[in-house]
This record gives C-alpha cells, sequence and structure tokens, in this order.
C-alpha cells in the first residue's frame, strides 16, 4: 500500500483509504461483515478512515473504534464528521452559521464522537457541510482553535457540498483549514479547474470521495436497480438518473483494458491527480476491500487512456449532498 503526504500535517496516508458511510446504515448491511472488511483493511495497510457522526448515529464511528481495538499496534488516522445542528444537507447559505455550527455544538459531537471511536483525540475532525458564507464567523473559528489547543482534535476539515468544489476557498483562506474532502471521480472532474491548484499552492490536503459514484462505476448496477425503501440511493439514481447515468457508464466500458475491471479504472484514474491525498471508496464486503487496496501499486495509466477518461467529464448542479 503506497502512502502519500496529507496536506501540512506530519502524517502519511494510505492512498487508498476507506470509507465508512455505507456500514452505518445502507440496507444490506451487516456488523460481522464490516468487521472482517475493515480488519483486512488494517492488515493490508490501510490507515486512513472517514467515517461521521451521522453515519448510523455513530454506528459506523463505533465499529472502527472496535475495528481499531482489535488490533492495538495499527497506526490509523481517523477522520469523522460533525452534523450540521439543524441536521439540513447540503449547507447552504439561508441557514445562519448560528443554526448550523455553533460552537456548542462543535464541542457537543467532537465529544460524542470521541466517546463513541473510544479514543481521546480525533485525528482529523471535518465539517460536515459547508456554506462559504459561514466562513468569516469568529465563534467557529474560535472552537476550531480550542478542540486544537486541547489536543481533542489534531486536524480540521470541511467535507464541501456534493457538486459545489469551490464553495469552500473562504474558510480556506482563515488557515483553519487542513483538508478538504470532495466528490471526485471519473464523471465529476471540477474539482481539478480550482480546488486542487489552490490546495497544492497552500498544502491542504485532499480527501476524494464517492470514487465510484455511489456505485455507478463501480460497474454493478443496471437499470432496473432499486433499493428497499428508506435508502438514500433511491433518491440519488432516480429511474431517470440512473438510465442517464448508466448510458454514460455503457460509453466508458470500451476503454477498460482488458487486465482491469471498471472500479479499478475508476480508482486509477483518481490517484493520477498529485493533489489527492487519498480516494475513500465505500466498503463493506472483504472482496472489495482486496481489490481496491490492490489498485495501490504505483503503475500509471497510459497517458492516452488518461486523456480518454478526461473526456468522461460530466459536470452535474447540486441539488443533494
Ligand atoms: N457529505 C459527505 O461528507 C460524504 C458524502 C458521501 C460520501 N462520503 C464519504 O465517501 C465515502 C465513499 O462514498 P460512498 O460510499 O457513498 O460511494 P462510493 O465509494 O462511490 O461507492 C460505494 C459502493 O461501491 C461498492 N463497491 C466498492 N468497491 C467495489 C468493487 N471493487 N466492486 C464493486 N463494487 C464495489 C460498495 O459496495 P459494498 O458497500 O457492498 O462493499 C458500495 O455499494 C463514504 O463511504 C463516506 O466515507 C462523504
Amino acid at each position: 500500500m503506497r502512502q502519500r503526504s496529507f496536506g501540512r500535517t506530519d502524517w502519511q496516508v494510505s492512498e487508498v483509504g476507506y470509507g465508512m458511510w455505507g456500514m452505518g446504515g445502507w440496507t444490506g448491511s451487516n456488523d460481522e461483515e464490516s468487521l472482517r472488511a475493515l480488519d483486512r483493511a488494517i492488515a493490508l495497510g490501510c490507515n486512513f478512515f472517514d467515517t461521521a457522526w451521522v453515519y448510523g448515529m455513530g454506528r459506523s464511528e463505533r465499529l472502527l473504534g472496535q475495528a481499531l481495538r482489535a488490533r492495538p499496534d495499527a497506526r490509523a488516522v481517523i477522520a469523522t464528521k460533525i452534523p450540521p445542528k439543524n441536521m439540513r444537507w447540503p449547507g447552504s447559505a439561508e441557514y445562519p452559521v448560528a443554526s448550523t455550527y455553533p460552537p456548542n455544538h462543535i464541542r457537543q459531537y467532537t465529544e460524542k464522537s470521541l466517546k463513541n471511536l473510544g479514543v481521546e483525540t480525533i485525528d482529523l475532525q471535518q465539517f460536515h457541510v459547508w456554506s462559504d458564507a459561514w466562513a468569516s464567523d469568529a465563534d467557529w473559528q474560535r472552537a476550531v482553535d480550542d478542540l486544537k489547543r486541547e489536543k481533542l482534535v489534531r486536524a480540521f476539515g470541511i467535507s464541501v457540498n456534493r457538486w459545489e468544489p469551490t464553495n469552500v476557498f473562504r474558510a480556506l483562506d482563515t488557515g483553519l483549514i487542513d483538508s478538504v474532502q470532495v466528490v471526485y471521480n471519473v464523471f465529476d472532474q471540477a474539482p481539478e479547474d480550482e480546488l486542487f491548484p489552490y490546495c497544492q499552492r497552500h498544502n491542504i490536503a485532499i480527501i476524494a470521495r464517492v470514487p465510484f459514484d455511489e456505485g455507478s462505476l463501480a460497474g454493478t448496477l443496471t437499470r432496473d436497480s432499486r433499493w428497499p425503501d428508506g435508502d438514500w440511493r433511491n433518491i440519488y439514481f432516480t429511474p431517470e438518473n440512473l438510465a442517464t447515468t448508466l448510458d454514460r457508464v455503457d460509453r466508458l466500458r470500451p476503454l477498460v483494458p482488458e487486465d482491469m475491471d471498471l472500479p479499478e479504472l475508476a480508482l486509477r484514474f483518481i490517484l493520477e491527480h498529485p493533489a489527492v491525498s487519498t480516494t475513500i471508496p465505500g466498503m463493506r464486503r472483504p472482496r472489495h476491500v482486496e481489490r481496491n487496496l490492490a489498485a495501490s501499486d504505483g503503475v500509471r495509466l497510459p497517458p492516452r487512456l488518461r486523456d480518454a477518461l478526461r473526456t468522461h467529464r460530466w459536470d452535474r448542479t447540486a441539488v443533494i449532498q
């Protein structure tokens, strides 16, 4: 497993990290299987884990704590997230910052996550939503400073709203934010335009999330894919969106080399970009862990293939988180 620097911190993180949303509550999650998948990842050298309080209201955090306690020698970087106080996704300028990230809420949810994880310090605490309209508010800035000073949190990040990669620059200008988590994959290439160059100039880490576009780029969805009521993927993949997305996946398939599959190509595309510190595929099954972590072998894509993938860029408008 290859490692990369994580912005201005002194951490070396595995370039393929671990996304833990699914095991917090997507249908079909099985805690015993999730723990086996996590354990396999730790054994294979994955050391960056992205969870959030809202992923099962602590369930995903507790699973991570349990998996890490079972391997006391493992050195992991734990990233989690604070939900907005109003529990509204995505972040929006129409909500005053006092209703999303007041200081007592930032502290309260950090304490909840510390307890769920069973640790004394969170390596990376992130705002789960963001609107740059909140950037100049002195209260969240003081809360971030205080938590770092008290060593309850080592670094702070922002997870930007889906398809709004630039809605964060004023917050980054404060110098208080060490990482940005952003949707970046073969379809969603917009972060390359402005966000990545900014972060490279200022040595801010990039966490590339949703590498498989919630599953379409994993190549396993069909036009008939449906999920039980309450599963978030029904909102993302409405029948119309699913059909449009799968048309695009079909156009992509001829580019997959014979010795690769689509998810591997999708991960390799992300790892090509030097601004990316780590990408965090969502995984609940040990076989997915093994496949995805194997993409970290340092082998580069041929430039012509990379250029061909660039033509599959799909700029979308933010409607959902
Ligand atoms: N607002 C935010 O901050 C935010 C929003 C979304 C996501 N995230 C973070 O980003 C992470 C990744 O996003 P995501 O989990 O939503 O979506 P994703 O990584 O794009 O896709 C996850 C899906 O791909 C499947 N998969 C993984 N590896 C595979 C393989 N090799 N072959 C076939 N299928 C494979 C997973 O299956 P199994 O689960 O069955 O293994 C899961 O259904 C999340 O887990 C979370 O940590 C953050």
